[in-house]
């Protein structure tokens, strides 16, 4: 039987239908409320609003449990490449041998970027973020690519998606590379995807470049963690750009901006960089979660909290144990994640903490891995960006298909009401 939710309101009643979804959530249906009632909702940070029915990401912040296209994310972390998520993620099913064969030839059919748009990359002082380069450079690629707007056939929106998946890890490398002085290179269409990226990042000039499998799977691990969590405020950015029609690229490079800030992606970085101020300090952890407790100190414990995750986010198990492998198998023994273990702990046990629910995020230790892959700390969102790439065309092509109706909230509006206006010299 069909359920239904009953508003009541100045003594009339209204009957709303109650939509569920495959893994029982329920959602009250309210397309009808402004038609019926007059009335609209109000969901600041839209904490309790859903924007769509999709089935690409399923999250259950209580249970900690994260699932793309139904796959739990541990065993796709463990078993899966980020190239065969990437295809999941965006057409639904795992592929066959050979159509992911075909979509990586695809991919690499498309894997050079206009020579110009390096002009675009010289044009920015090297001390530019790389997450503000990467989405300008992003957008630019609309430019040298014009057709990639047009997506009204379903073959047009598959050219742009391999499109974008060949040129972004190019840009990627190419940011991170004007920074380091290095020349701009192209990838090896012999070698594996993130194999690629990996070459393309940190081929240097006058030295052969050698596959590393423990960097590379380390690598590949994170691509696949980051590559979607549903609709956090990137991806929502990216399906509210795209329902104007936008086109893949501007939608994707909106979500590269949205992804920057300091509560979202760009966590990665300030966990990274309180680390190092704690350690700098003397590594007294006691006083950070002082700071962190005190509600008239700004300062809050980067990487940990989550709007969804009010358990562990099951990503930061994963990558947790991953730091202690990368590290140990390349040998490195670094203060921080020593630091990072120490908070941890102490985070833990603290009832401001236990209260509030907060846990450690899936940035509080993906930072400690890129530092030892040797990806500097203004990367690191960036490298959040290239795995979330999927996720983001999964999500704008999810929205396309539906057909779904330009993004527009409504609010309250609580300002003057109508005035006489005065010409200045009379004001
Ligand atoms: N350190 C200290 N206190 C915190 C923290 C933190 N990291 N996170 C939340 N709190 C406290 C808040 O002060 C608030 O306390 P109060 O109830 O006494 O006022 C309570 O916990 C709830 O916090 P909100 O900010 O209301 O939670 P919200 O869901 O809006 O925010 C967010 C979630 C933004 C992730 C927050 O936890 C945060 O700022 N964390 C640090 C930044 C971070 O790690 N971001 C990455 C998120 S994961 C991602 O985007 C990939």
């Amino acid at each position: 039987m069909s359920k239904t939710a009953i508003l009541e309101f100045e003594g009339k009643r209204y009957e709303f239908p109650v939509i569920e979804g495959t893994e029982k959530e329920l959602a009250i249906d309210i397309k009808t409320l402004r038609g019926t009632t007059g009335m609209i909702t109000i969901d600041p940070g839209y904490k309790n609003t859903g924007s769509c029915e999709s089935a690409i990401t399923f999250l259950d912040g209580e249970k900690g449990i994260l699932r793309y296209r139904g796959y739990s994310i541990e065993d796709l972390a463990k078993d899966a490449d980020f190239l065969e998520v990437a295809y999941l993620l965006i057409f639904g099913e795992l592929p066959s041998k050979e159509e992911l064969t075909k979509f990586h030839n695809d991919i690499k059919h498309e894997s050079h970027v206009d020579e110009e748009m390096k002009k675009i990359l010289d044009g920015f002082p090297k001390s530019a973020h790389p997450m503000g380069v990467l989405s300008s450079l992003t957008s630019a690629l609309v430019a040298f690519n014009p057709s990639s707007v047009d997506v009204s056939s379903e073959e047009a929106m598959y050219n742009s998606i391999v499109r974008i998946l060949a040129k972004f890890p190019v840009l990627v490398a190419w940011t991170m590379r004007k920074k380091k002085g290095l020349p701009l290179d192209y990838g090896d269409d012999s070698l594996g995807y993130v194999e690629n990226i990996h070459k393309m990042m940190f081929k240097r000039p006058n030295k052969e470049y050698t596959k590393d499998k423990i960097v590379i799977d380390a690598l590949d691990k994170l691509l696949i963690l980051h590559a979607d969590h549903e609709q956090n405020c990137s991806t929502s950015t990216v399906r509210i750009v795209g329902s104007s029609h936008a086109g893949l690229f501007v939608s994707l490079s909106a979500g590269v901006s949205a992804l920057w800030g300091p509560l979202h992606g760009g966590a990665n970085q300030a966990v990274l960089e309180m680390l190092e101020a704690i350690d700098a300090d003397g590594g007294d952890t006691k006083k950070y979660m002082a700071k962190a407790k005190d509600k008239n100190d700004p300062f809050r414990l980067m990487g940990f909290g989550h709007r969804v995750y009010k358990n562990f986010d099951p990503r930061a198990k994963i990558i947790k144990k991953s730091a202690d492998e990368v590290l140990g198998r390349l040998g490195i023994d670094d203060p921080i994640l020593d630091i990072a273990k120490g908070l941890e702990k102490e985070a833990l046990e603290d009832k401001y903490f236990v209260d509030r629910k907060l846990y450690p995020n899936v940035d509080f230790y993906s930072g400690i891995i890129y530092r030892a892959l040797g990806i500097p700390t203004d990367m690191f969102t960036v490298m959040f960006a290239l795995g979330r790439l999927p996720g983001w065309i999964a999500q704008w092509r999810e929205m396309r298909l539906k057909g779904e109706p330009i993004g527009r909230p409504r609010q309250v509006y609580i300002g003057e009401n109508l005035r006489k206006f005065k010409p200045v010299n009379k004001r």
